[in-house]
């Protein structure tokens, strides 16, 4: 059986934006439930300004707190050297830098050009490599931007190949505003597997439109094998209008198990952490499977308990 390598983008993309505030203590507790549920790779918060993204501003004591730990990849967002160095200081070993593929979408995001945020991702990720650090490249609006439209694939390549060629060992395409088709993505990753090994190669959907399954589907038939997704489908970058959901880890993972490929991720598992995030943000979430899902656990309960 393949397997595929999911990033639960949860604690950080699901979190960065709510308007809820959420303790140290319940982000860990969502971690603890994902890594049960067999996350093997988690991003697990931001180094950004804390007057950026308030939700962020416990980056240090959380990644303090999961330091050491083996059974998980733990990676953190860092933009630039002082994220970087803020990260490393508090024992990261894995950090995701972000680039956007529009002039506006940087400046909205990181406060910097298209011309300096390159300058700026690639210098993160030499001193994060110089540091011994796994790096991720995040391309971000990279089919279409809020601000400035559809980014043509030529771009796309460019920088995502950018990135590959300064160092990063996985480059993740993300699809920041849920707007791409799966003819766009099967177009864009078609032209991005002639500049970067497939297997350095993720992808990051959101589920705006609701081609979430059906892109990731599109990915995993050009040969990608790393997503990123969101327990819940909680998720959406606070800078770039009309961002939902990301794609949920559970129909992430139904339909891949569904179609032969093994993600070590357990439903159960992802339905425990899942009803934790219910209770912490006050509301429910969930991906498209996930009331289906619960119905057939509790058909499955009833059916196992003694009459
Ligand atoms: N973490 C914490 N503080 C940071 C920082 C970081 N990574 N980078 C810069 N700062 C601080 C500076 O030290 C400075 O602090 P001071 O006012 O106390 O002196 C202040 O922020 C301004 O620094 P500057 O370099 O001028 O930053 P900026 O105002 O241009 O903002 C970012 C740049 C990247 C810090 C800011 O735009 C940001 O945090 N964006 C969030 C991006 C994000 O998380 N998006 C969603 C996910 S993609
Ligand atoms: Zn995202």
């Amino acid at each position: 059986m393949q397997r595929i390598f999911i990033t639960d983008v949860a604690p950080r993309d699901g979190l960065q934006n709510q308007p809820v505030g959420v303790s140290t203590a319940s982000k860990l507790r969502l971690i603890e439930l994902l890594a049960k549920a067999g996350v093997a790779s988690i991003e697990a918060t931001s180094f950004v300004s804390p007057k950026a993204v308030p939700q962020m501003a416990d980056a240090t004591e959380l990644v303090t707190a999961l330091a050491g730990r083996d059974d998980i990849r733990v990676s953190v967002l860092a933009p630039n050297l002082r994220g970087l160095q803020r990260a490393i200081s508090a024992g990261a070993r894995e950090v995701a830098i972000v680039l956007a593929a529009t002039e506006t979408m940087n400046r909205k995001n990181i406060n910097l050009s298209l011309e300096e945020a390159v300058s700026v991702s690639s210098n993160t990720i030499h001193a994060a490599k110089a540091a011994g650090l796994r790096t991720r490249a995040y391309v971000a609006v990279a089919f279409e931007c809020p601000f400035e439209g559809l980014v043509p694939v030529a771009r796309l390549t460019q920088l995502a190949g950018r990135m590959h060629d300064e160092g990063a060992d996985e480059v993740v395409i993300a699809d920041t505003i849920g707007a791409a088709s799966p003819t766009q993505v099967r177009n864009g990753l078609a032209a991005l597997r002639d500049v970067i090994p497939v297997g350095q190669l993720g992808v990051h959907f959101h589920n705006t439109r609701g081609m979430g399954v059906a892109n990731a589907w599109v990915a995993l038939e050009s040969g990608v094998r790393r997503f990123d997704s969101s327990a819940g489908g909680i998720g959406g970058c606070p800078f770039a209008p009309g961002a939902s959901g990301n794609l949920a880890t559970e129909d992430l993972v139904l339909m891949a198990e569904q179609c032969g490929f093994d993600t070590g991720i357990s439903l159960d598992g992802l339905v425990e952490a899942i009803a934790f995030t219910e209770k912490v943000l006050g509301r429910s979430a969930g991906g498209e499977a996930l009331s289906w899902y619960r119905s057939r656990m509790s058909a499955r309960a009833r059916s196992d308990s003694p009459a």
